[in-house]
């Protein structure tokens, strides 16, 4: 393994921290996480130790300073995605920044200007692009295999996230819809080989934690492109029995279903319990689907990996900040639909002082909270 690899920063230090310290563990060749940067006293030192990160900071501006970093993953809550992108570009360094993007269109926009005039990449962390179950389905489909396809459906459920700050839509910009939508929808454009998308329609409800958010925690999004096919969106975070995420794609001479967890999955059954079984598992006990290779099977280590081969000019970049800012701007439309209860069509201005998606829901005159008490 050279010395030459490309140095990484990991700003966080919890769930997609992890994944991408290990991913960069499971694909050694062409990166090294040298840092890690994320603010609660022990808890960057703690993933420093478990993956043998040398270096460890409170504040990701400190790292910025590093000067053999050239690439810095941003694994931290929504609300901060666009000042740490314009840090991070401010210090010369390629960024990866996971979905979604930012908080506004603006801010996406002005996180792409911001790399641009700094002269470095910023790559959009949507896996779904490098997950090799999708990526089979694509390469089939661009060999012609469905035909010209009308119909791609995603989705993603589970119950609910991990960690608090989710729940709080000033630091996450809406529910189930931002969160796991943005997977969707950045499929659907990326499978149909990103035709514009021309309208959003959504619905969406409040059906299971209306204890602890004002965010939807069940959305329906259809989406039309450009080229005659429909996006079907399905996500939730209400679905009992941990992570499920599947595609369909029909086309005039074919289709294709896949499961990302069923058939990396082993039916087990256990009286004792074991370990982890997948993410987001409620439990071990029972009867349980562990999945081997689990983050192999996500593509995250691919993704990361080519994201490192960008920063040396190896590879362009298949999953950019254009692309997360089409998916902000499916995201406003869809949940300006769902409060207007209507179709909208793209280009998509939400109104002025909008400051997060989700408010064009809360705000709108439909709003759908069966389990509401
Ligand atoms: N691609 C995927 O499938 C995927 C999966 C999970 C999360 N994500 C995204 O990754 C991001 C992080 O989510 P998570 O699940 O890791 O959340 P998390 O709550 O598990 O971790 C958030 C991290 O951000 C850190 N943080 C908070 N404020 C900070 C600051 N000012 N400076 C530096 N670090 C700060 C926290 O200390 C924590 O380490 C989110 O944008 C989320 O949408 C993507």
């Amino acid at each position: 393994m050279g010395h030459d690899r490309v140095k990484v920063g990991i700003i966080g230090s919890q769930f997609q921290a992890d994944i991408q310290a290990a991913s960069f563990q499971i694909m050694p060749h062409e990166a090294e996480v040298v840092a890690i940067a994320s603010p609660t006293p022990g808890n960057a030192a703690a993933l420093a130790k478990k993956f043998g990160i040398p270096r460890v900071f409170t504040d990701y501006r400190e790292m910025l300073k590093e000067r053999d970093i050239e690439m810095v993953t941003i694994a931290a809550p929504n609300s901060l995605h666009a000042q740490m992108t314009k840090d991070i570009a401010a210090a010369g360094k390629h960024i990866v920044c996971e979905k979604p993007l930012a908080m506004t269109i603006g801010e996406g926009e002005e996180m792409i200007a911001a790399a641009k005039r700094h002269g470095v990449l910023l790559m959009y962390g949507e896996e779904l692009f490098f997950t090799p179950k999708y990526l089979k389905a694509k390469e089939m489909a661009d060999a012609g295999a469905f035909g010209k396809i009308h119909l791609v459906k995603q989705s993603e459920k589970h119950f609910g996230p991990h960690s608090p700050w989710f729940w709080d839509v000033n630091r996450s910009g809406g529910g189930a819809f931002m969160d796991l939508g943005c997977h969707g929808i950045a499929f659907c454009y990326w499978f149909l080989g990103r035709s514009p998308i021309k309208t959003v329609y959504c619905q969406m409800g409040r059906y299971a934690h209306g204890d602890k958010t004002q965010a939807e925690d069940e959305s329906v999004c259809i989406l039309e492109f450009a080229n005659g096919a429909v996006g079907i969106v399905e996500n939730s975070w209400a679905r009992r029995g941990g992570m499920d995420d599947r595609i369909e794609v029909f086309g005039e001479a074919g289709v294709t279903y896949a499961n990302l967890h069923m058939g990396n999955a082993l039916p087990t059954f256990s009286e004792n319990g074991y370990g982890y079984a997948v993410e987001k598992a409620p439990t071990t006990k029972g009867w349980t689907y562990p999945v081997f290779e689990e983050l192999w099977n996500y593509g995250t280590p691919q993704e990361l990996t080519h994201f490192a081969r960008c920063a040396r000019g190896k590879e362009t970049s298949q999953a950019t900040g254009e692309d997360g800012l089409v998916v902000m701007q499916a995201l406003y439309a869809g949940y300006a639909s769902a409060g207007e209860g209507r179709k909208i069509a793209l280009p998509y201005q939400p109104p002025l002082g909008v400051k997060k998606p989700i408010d064009l829901w809360l705000s709108g005159p439909i709003r759908t909270e069966a389990a509401q008490p």
